[in-house]
């Protein structure tokens, strides 16, 4: 199964693909937790993406379309996987469709923005992995830790207030076409189309997303 998670930063994208990716047994491919670790390993592509990603614009779609490439020809992509915050502009769409990749579900998680600068800036992350938690709606079981690992949380540098509204202007801009471009095609290669109202607990949302994959 592959699918495609679309909405804007904070819509909860990365929460709900551990769900979907347990159950479904398939990798989430986050560019952005792929992104973060090369910033934080200091390779070639961190450095050169370091800057773009802290003001919150996009990554070039040059090198986000090399990297989505070579992540789908290994080996725990054979029964597909979830794209996390990947295709982000209509180039990038339309370089999957020219790779002839056959997606099966775009969900698009809906959220306001008022919302999303509440929800960001109580995000607590766990670098080694990407899981998110957030200190009112979602918090750790121990406050500042890793349920998994136990080890810090972190707050993302591009989840100031500031660059959180530069995240959503960039999403109408350039992401929302998507919306149009996936649920507009039509054909028996179309991917089913979802809708997900993404406000209300995080249980309640992945009670929708596993309803939409399995309805
Ligand atoms: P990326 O990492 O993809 O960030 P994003 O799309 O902005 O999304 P977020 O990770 O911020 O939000 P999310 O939807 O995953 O929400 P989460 O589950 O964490 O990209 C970062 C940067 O990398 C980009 O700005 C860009 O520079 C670059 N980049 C990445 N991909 C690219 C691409 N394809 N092309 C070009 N550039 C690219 O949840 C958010 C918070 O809300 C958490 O605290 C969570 O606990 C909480 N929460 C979750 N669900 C609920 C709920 N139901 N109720 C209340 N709180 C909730
Ligand atoms: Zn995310």
């Amino acid at each position: 199964m592959r699918v495609i998670l679309l909405g804007p930063p904070g819509a909860g994208k990365g929460t709900q693909a551990q769900f979907i990716t347990e159950k479904f047994g398939i990798p989430q491919i986050s560019t952005g937790d792929m992104l973060r670790a090369a910033v934080k390993a200091e390779s070639e592509l961190g450095l050169k993406v370091k800057e773009v990603m802290a003001s919150g614009g996009l990554v070039s779609d040059d090198i986000i379309i090399a990297l989505v490439k070579e992540r789908i020809t290994q080996e725990d992509c054979v029964n597909g996987f979830l794209f996390d915050g990947f295709p982000r502009t209509i180039p990038q769409a339309e370089a999957l469709q020219a790779a002839g990749v056959k997606i099966d579900f775009v969900l698009e998680i809906a959220v306001e923005d008022q919302e999303i600068v509440t929800r960001m800036s109580g995000r607590r992350t766990h670098e080694g992995s990407g899981r998110t938690y957030h200190v009112l709606y979602n918090p750790p079981k121990v406050e500042g830790k890793d349920d998994l690992t136990g080890e810090d949380l972190i707050q993302r540098e591009d989840d100031k207030e500031d660059t959180v509204r530069n995240r959503l202007n960039v999403y109408h801009e350039q992401t929302k076409p998507l919306v149009a471009f996936y649920s507009e095609l039509e054909g028996d290669d179309a991917p089913r189309y979802a809708r997900i109202n993404g406000v209300g607990s995080v249980d309640e949302i992945t009670h929708r997303v596993l309803e939409a994959l399995q309805g």
